[in-house]
C-alpha cells in the first residue's frame, strides 16, 4: 500500500524520513515543530541554524539525530487566509517538494504530518484532501511508501452526511445477517424453507461422489447456469467452455484477465488499487498467489467491479463479502453506490477504525 494513513505521534515512526511541519526561520516552535525537536535533539537545532530559513512550499533536509529516522525533511506550509491567496498550491508544492527530495536522498519510505492543519489554520478536511491528492498524483511515477499521519481523531473527519450514510448502511447489513441467522436456526429445527429464491442461484447443486465427474460437472454447471435468472449486473459466462475455464481460473489468472478487458495496463491498475509494484510482481508471476482480503478487494475496487464480480474475484482468493464484517460492510457500501476511489474508500474505512484496502 504506497499510501497508509496511521494514526500516530510522528516522533513515533520509523522509516527513512519524517516531514516537519515547520515556520519559515526553522528554528522551531509548536505543534509537530516542537515534538520532533524536543524528540530529536540539539543536534537538529543545531543543523537548521545553518540552513538559512525556508520559503513556504519550499523543503530543506537534515538528518534525523534521535529520531527513528534517517532525515528529517523540514517544509513550510500556507498561513490559511480563507483560500484565496494561493495557499492550495503552496500546500500541494509542499508535499511535493517533501517527496522528490526524499527520493533525491535515496528514502524508499516517508512520514507525513498534515501539514497547515494545526497552527496555520487550514481546514483540516480541505488540508486531507490536498494531502492524499498530492501524494498520489507523486505516486503516480514513483514506488515510495507514504505515510500520512493522523495525530488526534478530532483532525479527521469524513463528512457528517457519509459517515451518517455508512452508519445507516451498516446497522441494516447486521439486521440482515442477524435475520438470516435467525431464518438458518428455523430451517435447522423445523426444516422451513425461508431462504429467498432471489439467493438460491448462487448454489451450485451438490455433484454425487461416485460419479462421472466430468459428465456430471458440466450438467451441474449447466443446470447452475440455467436456473439462475438473468440479474441485473451480474454477467452470465457466454457458454459452458467459458464457464469451466472461469470455474478452474485462479485469484492471479482472473484479476490479470479483467484487467486486459477493461483496457488497463499492469501499473495503471495496481496504483489505483494502492498496492505497490513488488506486490503485484508477486501475483503476475505466480498462477496460485493467495492476496490478503483487503488486497483482493482493493484489485475489484480499482477495476470498478460490480458487487457479483467483486464476490467472485474475492472467492478466488479464498474469501467472501460477510455481513457480519465492517470492513466488508463499507467496501460493500461504496461498490454499490458505485464509488471506486479507494482513498475515499480508506478515507471512510479510517473514520470506522477499519483495516483499509490495499496491501
Ligand atoms: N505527530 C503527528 N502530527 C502531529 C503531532 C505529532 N507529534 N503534533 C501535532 N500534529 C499535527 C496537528 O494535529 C496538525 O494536524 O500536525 C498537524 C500540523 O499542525 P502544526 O504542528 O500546528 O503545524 P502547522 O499547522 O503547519 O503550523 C506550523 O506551527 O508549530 C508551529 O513552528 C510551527 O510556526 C509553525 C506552525
Amino acid at each position: 500500500m504506497p499510501l497508509k494513513l496511521i494514526r500516530n505521534d510522528i516522533t513515533k515512526v520509523t522509516c527513512d524520513a519524517i516531514v516537519n511541519a515547520a515556520n519559515s526561520t526553522l528554528l522551531g516552535g509548536g505543534g509537530v515543530d516542537g515534538a520532533i525537536h524536543k524528540a530529536a535533539g540539539r543536534g537538529l537545532l543545531l543543523e537548521c541554524m545553518k540552513l538559512g530559513g525556508c520559503k513556504p512550499g519550499q523543503a530543506k533536509i537534515t538528518g534525523g539525530y534521535r529520531l527513528p529516522c534517517k532525515y528529517v525533511i523540514h517544509t513550510v506550509g500556507p498561513k490559511w487566509h480563507g483560500g484565496k491567496n494561493g495557499e492550495k498550491e503552496t500546500l500541494r508544492s509542499c508535499y511535493r517538494e517533501s517527496l522528490r527530495l526524499a527520493e533525491a536522498h535515496g528514502c524508499e519510505s516517508v512520514a507525513f504530518p498534515l501539514i497547515s492543519a494545526g497552527v496555520y489554520g487550514y481546514p483540516k478536511a480541505q488540508a486531507f484532501r490536498v494531502a492524499v491528492d498530492a501524494i498520489t498524483e507523486y505516486l503516480v511515477t514513483s514506488d515510495l511508501l507514504v505515510y500520512l499521519v493522523i495525530f488526534d481523531t478530532a483532525v479527521y473527519q469524513i463528512s457528517e452526511k457519509l459517515y451518517g450514510d455508512i452508519a445507516a448502511y451498516i446497522d441494516d447489513c447486521y439486521v440482515e445477517q442477524h435475520t438470516d441467522a435467525q431464518a438458518e436456526r428455523n430451517r435447522r429445527m423445523y426444516g422451513v424453507e425461508s431462504m429467498p429464491l432471489a439467493s438460491a442461484p448462487t448454489a451450485v447443486p451438490f455433484i454425487p461422489e461416485k460419479s462421472n465427474e466430468g459428465t456430471l460437472l458440466a450438467e451441474s454447471i449447466t443446470a447452475a447456469f440455467q436456473i439462475t435468472p438473468e440479474i441485473p449486473g451480474e454477467r452470465q459466462p457466454d457458454d459452458l467452455e467459458q464457464a469451466l475455464q472461469q470455474l478452474d481460473e485462479s485469484f492471479s489468472e482472473m484479476l490479470l484477465r479483467k484487467i486486459d478487458e477493461k483496457g488497463m495496463t499492469d501499473a495503471a491498475c495496481y496504483k489505483k488499487a494502492n498496492i505497490d509494484r513488488k506486490l503485484f510482481s508477486k501475483i503476475r508471476s505466480n498462477r496460485l498467489y493467495k492476496p490478503s482480503k483487503p488486497t483482493a478487494l482493493a484489485f475489484a475496487v480499482a477495476l470498478e467491479l460490480p458487487l457479483e464480480e467483486t464476490k467472485d474475484l474475492l472467492q478466488k482468493a479464498g474469501f467472501a463479502l460477510s455481513h457480519s464484517s465492517k470492513f466488508d460492510i463499507i467496501v460493500e457500501y461504496f461498490i454499490c453506490h458505485g464509488v471506486y476511489d479507494i482513498f475515499e474508500i480508506n478515507e471512510a474505512l479510517f473514520a470506522f477504525d477499519q483495516n483499509l484496502l490495499g496491501s
